[in-house]
């Protein structure tokens, strides 16, 4: 039945090629007056101290009729936040956000960063369909849209998904994020699914982290066997999200314990650097294995390099690499975000099943971001961190 909506909503793709000033026939009118919101901006990049708080940030409007508002009750933050507070990725969101370039730096700044929300619909364009006001809604948005740190945030239908409603606004929005990236990362590129999952033996490097407590969980929800790389102090963790075997990174070179193990069906790398040169070589050869790493170099050479040169670069690298380890029987893969509506209705069944928790290593306040940019940033993250927006009141 979900599926059968989404298609109505995908509806939007016809409209996008309409512009500001004609697309406005297909929208409600706006149920609030408001023309300004509190939030969290930056207005150039750099350390925390580039972090502002305003009452006035520019109210979120709808311009294509897919696209919801969605006043946010809680934000969840991811390392990416500190990246891109720092600049990470501007060439390349730039130019997502303005592809012709006719408005140049003018609608960069004031940026409205995190990733994660959990909230509540307040306004729905005229082509949605699977979503009403009030709905309780969370969704992962993508670098390239304004964030929600803020009290109100404008997406794609198609980017949301009803809440589960097993979890708080707070638990919520520690898991959109890393749950869709995960998803790209493990079904999308990897080829797992849940009915394929469960001969499955799969090792997670880097565990104890956002991406990795979610990855754990899905993966035993699914079946699979699961080896994670953590520091020793996380190991008690890791094993109560469910990790039936674990190596401690801190120990000594982490290769040697993990060679000595049967070898994978799977890798999925949330770490990156040097455990590229001995990583695949713990794939099953000529079976379908696949590594695939999160921690990729596209944007910093788009950064570096330009749009066209950075693109040009990073497909060369990727595609060297590719055939490098195919011709050994495994497969390379780079895993990237990905923003899902249709994902997260299918993690919310997990979630409300009782199969997937929240992570939430530690919740701040609205007024607390820059301490919150300040938790992430100090990396060792158990889970995920947490900004409570507001309390929604009916
Ligand atoms: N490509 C994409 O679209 C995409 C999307 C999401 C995330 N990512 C990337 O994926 C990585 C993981 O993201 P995340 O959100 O899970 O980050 P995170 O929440 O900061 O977690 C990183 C975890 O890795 C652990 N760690 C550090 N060094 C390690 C090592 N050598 N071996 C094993 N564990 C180690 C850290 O704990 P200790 O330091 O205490 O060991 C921490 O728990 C980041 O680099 C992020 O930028 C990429």
């Amino acid at each position: 039945m979900a599926a059968l909506k989404r298609v109505v909503d995908s509806r939007w793709l016809f409209h996008r090629d309409i512009s500001r000033t004609s697309a406005s026939r297909f929208f409600k009118t706006s149920s609030s007056c408001r023309t300004v919101m509190p939030a969290w901006v930056i207005d150039k990049y750099g350390g925390n101290d580039v972090l502002r708080f305003t009452k006035d940030a520019r109210f979120p409007i709808i311009n294509y009729p897919n696209e919801v508002i969605v006043k946010v009750c809680a934000a969840g933050l991811n390392p990416i936040d500190v990246s891109m507070r720092g600049g990470y990725g501007a060439s390349t969101m730039s130019m997502k956000r303005d592809p012709l370039n006719l408005k140049q730096k003018e609608n960069e700044f004031p940026l409205i960063l995190g990733r994660d929300v959990s909230g509540v619909i307040m306004e729905c364009g005229l082509d949605v369909k699977y979503f009403r006001e009030r709905d309780e809604v969370w969704a992962a948005i993508p670098p390239w849209k304004h964030g929600s740190l803020a009290e109100f945030v404008v997406l794609s239908a198609n980017e949301v998904s009803l809440k589960p409603k097993s979890l708080s606004h707070a638990e919520a929005a520690a898991i959109p994020y890393v749950a869709t990236t995960t998803w790209s990362a493990l079904v999308n590129t990897g080829g797992l699914t849940k009915d394929n999952c469960a001969k499955k033996r799969v090792l997670i490097l880097g565990g104890s982290g956002g991406v990795g407590t979610f990855a754990i969980q899905m993966l035993k929800a699914w079946g699979a066997h699961v080896t994670v790389t953590c520091s020793q102090n996380a190991e008690r963790f890791v094993r109560g999200l469910g990790a039936d075997h674990v190596v401690d990174y801190t120990a000594g070179p982490v290769d040697v314990p993990l060679a000595a193990l049967d070898k994978f069906d799977l890798v999925l790398d949330n770490v990156g650097g040097s455990t590229e040169r001995w990583a695949l070589n713990l794939l099953k050869p000529w079976s379908g294995a696949k590594y695939v790493t999160l921690v990729t170099p596209f944007l910093q050479n788009t950064d570096a390099l330009g749009i066209a040169d950075g693109m040009m670069k990073t497909a060369a690298t990727v595609a060297s690499k590719a055939l490098k380890y195919l011709v050994k029987g495994v497969h390379y893969r780079w895993g990237f975000f990905a923003p899902s509506g249709p994902a997260l209705d299918e993690i919310r069944e997990m979630v409300d099943a009782g199969q997937i928790h929240a992570v939430v290593e530690e919740t701040f306040t609205f007024a607390q971001v820059p301490q919150a940019f300040a938790k992430v940033e100090n990396g060792h993250a158990r889970g995920k961190t947490v900004v409570q927006i507001d309390k929604w009141d009916t």
